[in-house]
């Protein structure tokens, strides 16, 4: 396999770099003991480093002659679970996991930049983001909306992600939809309690909470195209305390998913709609928050073409999967890439066997990839950085 020979030399290093990153994770926006690490490294590399977008954001800058700016973004945080894994470089903080690999693409990241600013075969800027919060709580949003790329100008954004399932040296990567559009909703159903005995002196939201839940999953069914992907799940419900009493109330909470901005507003009104209609239905009432929040990650066409070339340089176009089945999943890199041309792709982290699943507690990065992932991010500059004239339309 073609990972580059001085970064597979980095290899050792990168490793204690992630095992030194998983046993102390930081999330979301706490993530300063990881942003000190990080810019500390950076510099010792000899390359620029700005602090304190979205709070722990780090953006480490490398010029090399003329040509075009590119930024490749890494994600730093942790998840707010508990470890199950017993091995030396396990989690030393228990409600702190890193479970998503973050910790792994923080240092492919770091290594490609090392490898970058030692052998400057590019011509033009790399700026190295690395962003905090990516789970659930929008880092990159914010460091959008602080001003990202009106201080980092480029002309492409790139970002690469973990994953399981997908073998050892192979990447996936298709122009429009990698990932989806991920909202949440609480409705609560209010009614009138009473004696479980005398349910016709009250208004029971347990029944009507039931029957939202039934009813909702009409929105998928019959309501979507059946060519377009959504999901609605319920993943709570909460009523009541007493096994004879029946409750004022009820709480019912979920995400939704979508893969297109239509499909995405009409999974919220049919949402909206249902939980009002049914509860007038039963006499009760619901209240419906409904909270969009990322956007679909979607590639761009020109950007993927020239990852996925990338990509091959490294593990041979065979290994590249073009057409991957988009996730359900949800991505905030989305807003980086809502405002620049890019690429996200995905980087095999091997079988998901013994739980190597993302966001499961027996979950760890996978060190066999540390090569593989920052020898794509540096064959990715070096080639979009090329000067020839092939990328001169670029400019
Ligand atoms: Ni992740």
């Amino acid at each position: 396999m073609p990972v580059i020979e001085e970064i597979a030399a980095l290899h050792q290093d990168m490793a204690r770099w992630r095992h030194d990153l998983h046993a102390h994770p930081e999330t979301a926006f706490a993530e300063r003991r990881t942003a000190d690490v990080v810019a500390t490294r950076l510099k010792s590399f000899g390359i620029e480093v700005d602090r304190g977008l979205a709070g722990t954001g780090v953006v480490g800058t490398l010029h090399h002659g003329h040509g075009a700016a590119i930024a490749l973004r890494a994600d730093m945080d942790a998840l707010p679970m508990t470890e199950a894994n017993t091995f030396a470089h396990r989690s030393r903080h228990p409600g702190r996991m890193h479970a998503c690999g973050h910790d792994g693409h923080t240092a492919m990241l770091l290594g490609a930049a090392r490898y970058l600013a030692e052998t400057r075969r590019f011509h033009g800027t790399v700026h190295f983001i690395f962003q905090p919060a990516e789970e659930g709580e929008g880092g990159g949003k914010r460091m959008v909306e602080e001003g990202l790329f009106r201080r980092f100008p480029v002309h492409a954004v790139y970002g690469m992600h973990n994953w399981p399932g997908l073998g050892v040296g192979r990447f996936a990567v298709r122009p429009g939809p990698m990932m989806a559009a991920f909202d949440i909703f609480e409705i609560t159903v209010t009614g009138k309690g009473s004696h479980g005995a005398m349910p016709h002196q009250g208004i029971d939201p347990i029944v009507c909470g039931a029957a939202i839940v039934g009813a909702l999953q009409t929105v998928v069914s019959r309501f979507t195209d059946p060519l377009d992907a959504a999901v609605v799940s319920v993943t709570r419900f909460h009523a009541g305390e007493a096994w004879n009493a029946i409750p004022d109330r009820a709480v019912l909470a979920g995400t939704a998913r979508a893969l297109s901005k239509e499909v995405r507003n009409a999974t919220e009104a049919a949402v909206r709609r249902i939980a009002a209609t049914t509860a007038e239905a039963y006499g009760a009432h619901a209240e419906v928050h409904y909270d969009q929040r990322y956007p679909a990650t979607v590639n761009h066409a020109a950007e993927v073409e020239r990852a996925a070339r990338a990509a091959a340089l490294v593990v041979g176009a065979e290994h590249v999967d073009r057409d991957p089945t988009p996730s359900m999943g949800a991505e905030d890199f989305a807003y980086m890439l809502a405002e620049r041309p890019g690429c996200y792709i995905w980087v095999g982290n091997g079988p998901t066997d013994g739980g190597r699943n993302l966001h499961s507690p027996h979950y760890d990065f996978n060190d066999a990839i540390l090569s593989i992932g920052a020898s794509y991010w540096a064959r990715l500059a070096e080639s979009v950085l090329s000067g020839t004239s092939e990328t001169s339309t670029f400019l």
